[in-house]
């Protein structure tokens, strides 16, 4: 998951922040501080339609990032209704990013392309932790690797070579998160970003990744 590592780097965070492993134990007060977040926002994620932050996210986020895009976006129904309370409650983690590459931005609600695995389709909901409120029009930017480790925009780059030294292959020595670009092309499976509807809610469609 060498590939999975150097993305994370090149477009989220820090390796250490992104994918916070066995080797970088997160101390038990953190643990429960973030339980207790979760805790705190269960009732509401049940009872998300009570009220509804008003516009934002979506429109920000486009504001000042250089791109002029505008558009118009009706969204295919969620296939629930409302965020469901029994599904992964996330946390605030990662707060770097994003790092948007204009060329592999695709606003489309099936990332799959031509990639072999099985169809899966998530729903995703979003609450601000804050507030435990549905959050709507808030675009969401997926993407992962293939089922040999490959991730799209970075095919030329051997999902096998640890990232250390796939640096030293290219002669990068000043790697800045963020910054430096590793991208070899313009390829996007397995990339796509939606934007949450009305009830914080969102569809997309993707493979989990697997040789057919
Ligand atoms: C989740 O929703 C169900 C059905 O509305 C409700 O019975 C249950 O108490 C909720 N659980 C939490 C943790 O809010
Ligand atoms: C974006 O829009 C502004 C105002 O209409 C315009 O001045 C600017 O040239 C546009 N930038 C791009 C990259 O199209
Ligand atoms: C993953 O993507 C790479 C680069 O495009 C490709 O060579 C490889 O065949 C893909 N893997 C699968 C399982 O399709
Ligand atoms: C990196 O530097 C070495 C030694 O100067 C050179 O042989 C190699 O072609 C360079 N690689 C790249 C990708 O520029």
């Amino acid at each position: 998951m060498f590939v999975s590592k150097l993305i994370f780097a090149a477009l989220a965070a820090t390796t250490a922040i992104a994918h916070p492993g066995p080797d970088h134990a997160v101390p038990r007060a953190e643990i429960q501080r973030r339980d207790g977040l979760a805790k705190q926002c269960a009732n509401h994620a049940a009872d998300f339609n009570r009220r509804r932050i008003a516009k934002r996210a979506m429109q920000k986020r486009w504001e000042g990032s250089g791109h002029n895009t505008t558009f118009e976006i009706t969204t295919e129904a969620p296939y629930y209704d409302t965020i469901q309370n029994d599904t992964c409650v996330l946390n605030p983690e990662v707060t770097q990013g994003p790092y948007i590459w204009p060329r592999s931005q695709t606003l489309r609600q099936d990332m799959a392309e031509d990639q072999a695995g099985v169809p899966l389709w998530l729903d995703v909901g979003v609450l601000d932790m804050a507030t435990c409120e549905p959050l709507p029009n808030v675009l969401l930017d997926f993407w992962h690797c293939n089922a040999t480790g490959s991730y799209s925009s970075f095919t030329h780059l051997s999902p096998n070579t640890p990232f250390e030294k796939l640096l030293a292959e290219l002669n990068i020595t000043d790697f800045e998160i963020g910054v430096t670009d590793l991208h070899t092309d313009d390829t996007t499976f397995l990339r796509g970003m939606w934007p949450t509807d009305e009830n914080g809610v969102m569809e997309i469609k993707t493979i989990f990744p697997g040789e057919t």
